[in-house]
């Protein structure tokens, strides 16, 4: 069985995560969506309610599995029996991070692929801290989350928009 993982900090998923998500479903027999425990970063929603939202919007989708994980995301992949960290490139900008970790990746688990999916077009400028800042100025956020978690990023916003 071919397993994808697909890391990230998901603060909150977005159209753009999702959209990865499922082009990884496409290639692989199951996708697993590890959202990462970091305690140094501040964020919006903490790992569990992150998880909680990313559920949701995966529901149905038997060949996704969402989870948590801290430490090295190389040894996490190799306890799962991961064959590749599926990842989407935006622009050049993510580039050079995202060649830094996967050379990283790669000698800390030599068993262990990274595949870049380049965004779609429509996605190409969206991230987590956009919808969050559109949000906070109570702009429109439709186009950018999935529908059913728009309510919980806008009460989290109005609550005082506080990370944690
Ligand atoms: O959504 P993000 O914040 O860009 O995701 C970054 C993530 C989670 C993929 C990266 O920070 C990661 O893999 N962290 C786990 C710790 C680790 O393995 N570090 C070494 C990578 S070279």
């Amino acid at each position: 069985m071919k397993i994808a993982i697909c890391p990230g900090s998901f603060d909150p998923v977005t159209l753009c995560h999702l959209d990865i998500i499922n082009r990884s479903r496409k290639v692989f027999d199951k996708t697993i969506v590890a959202v990462l425990v970091n305690p140094e970063k501040h964020t919006l929603f903490t790992v569990d309610e992150r998880i909680e939202l990313l559920k949701r919007c995966t529901k149905g989708m038997n060949d996704v599995e969402v989870v948590g994980f801290d430490g090295l995301l190389a040894e996490y992949a190799r306890e799962r029996n991961v064959t590749a960290i599926v990842k989407g490139l935006r622009a050049l900008s993510d580039f050079e991070y995202e060649f830094q970790m996967a050379l990283t990746n790669k000698v800390l688990n030599p068993n262990l692929e990274t595949m870049f999916l380049t965004t779609s077009a429509e996605n190409m400028f969206l991230s987590s801290s956009i919808v969050k800042q559109i949000a906070g100025f109570g702009g429109d956020i439709s186009n950018f989350v999935p529908e059913c978690i728009l309510e919980d990023i806008k009460e989290r916003l109005c609550a005082g928009g506080k990370t944690q």
